[in-house]
């Protein structure tokens, strides 16, 4: 239920049958429990206005307030805000309906649009780094979330498949025959042991520089060569999309080199359009107000990404049809996109209604604010990280269950993993963020581990109840209020949090809903003797709306739960 839309339903009422116009009305979530569950404090801003004070202006919308059950009290308070009290017995019934639906009452989107995501997007030529790590785990997210919410959404894996380098590693690849397959599996050793290769011997050079040609004009041996590089580098990248268990196929690659036909066309429309300029020798697109040009083609007649990115804007809006595209790429590459993305607007490559963004995230840290690196400064391998994650989840669980060898391989995995998953998707994506295995793998705190350790626990309680719950939900004290409006809330959250792009919204609120249910339970006993049935009833219910919504929240986040912790 979208839950803000509705209290903001009632007071834009309350206005029209006050005659009054105001454009933008919005209720905020109230902060303290003594302000009620929301707050309107756009009556000080109408003041001006309608030149009559605050607290005249919320008193003639109180009067017009017509609560249609939903709202219980409403009250003017400080300089002119309007307290919300949502009426129990509505709360009691909105939770039901959530209850018993099968994606707990969230609705999906009136106008669904076809969504683009680019995530992961790792470069053939190199290991996959810590940076796709954040790229792959927040794009993954952020088109879970539109998929759920109801969008067509269309993963695309960017991979940098196309380049001058590929001449000296298929040269290098051919060279090692057969024991090739092995060495790529650490391909910065392979790309150095190619460059060596290549300073040392001049006759192996001059076949690398030849290989780069023959690749680019179609010549079949060269083209066999490259593909079967990139078939075992990619390879490599999808075991590491199986470890994080993220929802990337072969299918949704479209790698550079799958627009090479169409690069001389992007440069042709440019001119037309009367964009071009030649500075140098190169194809340049100067744009108003930025000191560096947009290069499309090199003197040399080479494309670059930018020419590539351009394509692959154009193929998205008109041949996907795609009304939103999001970029999700390191922050160091926001100079690229703002460029490409005016250029493509100007150019009318992409039409005027078409959301492009870049969903820019900071750098991978180490725990002492340094770039994350290996202890002899060497680069992370994506995939030592996740077997360590599981290791280390291992060691964190094994003290509190006695789980068999296959069930404690089984939840480490799901514990490990998500707990890389949620430590990057719980911070302000744009911030760089410290990577620290001890905080990620704590039982306290905003972890992934706190919210499936919650969400076991109550499935011990109702392994514990051993019966079928039926029954309804009545809202008992204070409390059960204030949980079950934060049930509520969550389709606002993850509408909020599609439309900012910003997983982190979800994770904070995970976090406020389930510190919020700890409360609950703690004071608001289940199974305890001496509680009615009704009232276990009830608070078995909610539990298990607490529990529903936690898993929801985590596969969206592409973090599973397990039933015991
Ligand atoms: N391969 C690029 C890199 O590693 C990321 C690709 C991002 N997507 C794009 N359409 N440019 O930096």
């Amino acid at each position: 239920m979208k839950l803000k839309e509705e209290v903001n339903t009632l007071i834009k009422k309350a206005f029209a049958n006050a005659g009054i116009e105001a454009d933008s009305i919005t209720v905020t979530d109230a902060t303290k429990p003594e302000f009620g569950d929301y707050q309107f404090n756009g009556a000080m801003a109408l003041a001006k206005q309608l030149k009559q004070n605050p607290r005249q202006i919320a008193q003639t919308i109180l009067d017009n307030l017509e609560t249609g059950g939903m709202v219980q009290k409403a009250e003017i308070a400080g300089p002119g805000f309007i307290n919300l009290w949502l009426n129990p017995e509505w709360i009691a019934a909105s939770c039901q309906n959530a209850e018993e639906n099968d994606r707990l009452g969230i609705g999906t989107r009136s106008n669904p649009i076809k969504a683009v995501v680019d995530y992961s997007g790792p470069n053939m030529a190199k290991q996959m780094h810590v940076g796709h790590l954040r790229s792959t785990i927040i794009g993954d997210t952020l088109a879970n979330l539109l998929e759920f919410l109801g969008d067509e959404v269309i993963r695309q894996n960017h991979i940098g498949d196309w380049g001058t380098q590929f001449g000296m590693l298929i040269a290098y690849l051919e060279e090692m025959g057969e024991e090739g397959n092995g060495s790529l599996k650490d391909l910065e050793q392979f790309y150095k042991d190619a460059k060596s290769r290549f300073d040392a011997d001049e006759a192996f050079a001059d076949k690398a520089r030849e290989y780069v040609v023959k690749i680019q004009s179609g010549d079949a041996h060269c083209l066999t060569l490259w593909k079967k590089f990139i078939d075992i580098s990619l390879g490599h990248c999808e075991e590491v999309y199986e470890k994080l268990d993220v929802n990337l196929s072969r299918d949704d690659v479209r790698a550079e080199s799958f627009y090479n036909e169409t690069l001389a066309k992007v440069v042709e429309d440019l001119d037309k359009a009367g964009m071009l300029q030649e500075s140098d020798g190169a194809q340049c697109v100067f744009l108003e107000g930025d000191e560096v040009p947009v290069i499309v083609r090199k003197s040399d007649g080479g494309y670059l990404y930018a020419t590539t990115d351009l394509a692959a804007l154009y193929y998205r809006a008109n041949v996907l049809g795609a009304k939103r595209i999001s970029y999700v790429v390191d922050a160091r590459q926001s100079g690229h996109f703002k460029q490409v993305f005016r250029v493509a607007k100007e150019a009318g490559f992409v039409p005027e209604d078409v959301k492009l963004e870049h969903v820019a995230f900071g750098t991978m840290m180490d725990k002492n604010g340094k770039p994350f690196k290996t202890r002899d400064g060497g680069t992370v391998k994506l995939i030592d990280l996740l077997d360590e994650a599981v290791v280390r989840a291992k060691a964190a669980i094994t003290s509190k269950e006695n789980y068999s060898e296959e069930e404690l391989e089984k939840i480490a995995r799901i514990v490990g993993i998500g707990a890389v998953k949620y430590a990057d998707l719980a911070i302000n994506r744009e911030s760089n963020y410290i990577f620290d295995w001890d905080k990620m793998l704590s039982f306290e705190g905003n972890t992934s581990l706190y919210m499936q350790y919650a969400y076991a626990r109550i499935q011990s309680i109702f392994r514990k109840y051993g019966k079928d719950v039926e029954g309804e939900i009545v809202i008992g004290d204070e409390l059960e209020h204030r949980l079950a409006v934060m049930l509520l809330r969550f389709e606002d959250v993850l509408n909020k949090a599609a439309e900012d792009a910003a997983p982190n919204q979800i994770t904070t609120y995970l976090y406020e809903l389930v510190t919020l249910f700890m409360r609950f339970y703690e004071r608001n006993p289940i199974l305890k003797e001496g509680v009615d049935e009704q009232t276990r009833i009830s608070r078995l219910m909610l539990a298990d709306l607490t529990a529903r919504t936690i898993k929801q929240g985590l596969a969206i986040l592409g973090i599973q739960v397990v039933d015991r912790l």
